[in-house]
């Protein structure tokens, strides 16, 4: 974990105004009117090294497609987004095979994402041959034992298939696969929500464990708030393809700014019953509108609790209203409506 208060060094990560936009039909591009869904609307933040941001966010706001763009599976359609102060999108095909060695991703269903026909070992050990880490095919098969032994997984199941291991063992291989590299950063897309409550916990204290060994910088997307605030030193929402606040993690469960937030902490139970009957739940109405054409001014107004007519003309820019914590309301911070 880093000391946010402290810490001077630069950003690892540096997300700017990034937007995907995905034409609607294959046709859509060459028509006049085409339309888009805006799944990352001009989103910017930083991540620095050593540190796991926590992203969160309902179903469809546009969570793993920024994760894909920072990690270059999808082009973004506008921004920057720059590792180590490169910027990505301007790198060739080489050198940007030299910085997939540096970033991976971790996905969400360890089964879909392992291929069925290759054992565990060809699966760790695949990422080691195509970087040429390794010579020889016996130096590969050591350097795969070590990562089953490093993930807690026994060496002698390098030769059996994903179908042959648990949830919670496969999501081991592919967090073996992501780390055979030696990755710097590695965005990890709902690594838990797949599997059983009771190996969720295993598996985030494997991934904390990794993160001090070798220094990883993490960016954890996650719908559980409860996961993400236990790993995480800062924590991100999104809304419909926006950033609504950033803040470091205590600040951002205790006080948190954003009606958006509010809303989605009060939905989150709190183990102690009296607290629970006692609180406040803010219940959202209505759906996500869609975003292929999302609302106007703030994306949030037609489902916010405390929105004023202002709210659908003016976007409300993400703005720090205390230290290190930001936030995107027109009523939140110095000059609130
Ligand atoms: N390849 C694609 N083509 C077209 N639209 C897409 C594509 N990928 C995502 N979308 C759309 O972009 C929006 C954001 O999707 P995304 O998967 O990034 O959300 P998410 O926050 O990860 O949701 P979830 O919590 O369900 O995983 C959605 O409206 C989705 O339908
Ligand atoms: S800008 Fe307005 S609509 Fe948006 S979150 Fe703030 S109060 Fe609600
Ligand atoms: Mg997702």
């Amino acid at each position: 974990m880093v000391d946010q208060s402290t810490d001077p060094s630069p950003a690892l990560v540096t997300v700017s105004n990034v937007k995907k936009y995905f034409p609607v039909n294959s046709r859509g591009i060459l028509q006049r009117n085409a339309q888009y869904v805006r799944a990352v609307d001009d989103v910017s933040f930083t991540i620095k090294r050593g540190e796991t941001l926590g992203l969160v966010g309902e179903s469809g706001s546009g969570k793993s497609t920024l994760g894909r763009c920072i990690v270059q599976l999808h082009k973004q359609t506008e921004g920057q987004i720059k590792f180590d102060g490169v910027e990505l999108s301007t790198l060739g095909n080489k050198e940007m095979r030299t910085m997939r060695r540096r970033i991976n991703m971790i996905f969400q269903d360890p089964y879909s994402s392992l291929s069925p026909r290759m054992t565990a070992g060809g699966i760790i050990g695949e990422p080691i041959e195509i970087h040429k880490l390794t010579g020889s095919s016996a130096e590969v098969r050591d350097r795969v034992e070590e990562l089953l032994r490093i993930v807690g997984l026994n060496p002698y199941m390098a030769d059996r298939y994903p179908h042959e291991f648990s949830g919670g063992q496969r999501q081991r291989i592919g967090i073996a696969r992501a780390i055979a590299a030696e990755p710097e950063f590695i965005v990890a897309d709902e690594p838990v929500s797949a599997l059983d409550v009771s190996i969720q916990a295993q598996v985030i204290n494997l991934m904390q464990d990794l993160q001090e060994r070798f220094n990883l910088t993490y960016l954890l997307i996650a719908h559980d708030l409860s996961v993400v605030r236990h790993i995480s030193d800062r924590v991100a929402v999104m809304y419909l393809g926006k950033l609504m606040e950033i803040a470091p993690c205590d600040d951002l469960y205790e006080t948190p700014l954003h009606p958006y937030t509010q809303a989605l902490l009060s939905a989150v139970p709190v183990p102690d019953p009296k607290v629970e009957l006692e609180r406040e739940h803010i219940v959202l109405q209505g759906d996500i509108p869609s975003p292929i054409s999302p609302p106007s001014g703030c994306v949030f107004h037609t489902r916010c609790p405390i929105a004023v007519a202002e709210c659908a003309m003016t976007v409300p820019p993400l703005r720090e209203v205390a230290p290190g914590h930001m936030t995107a309301c027109l009523r939140v911070g110095p000059d609130a409506i």
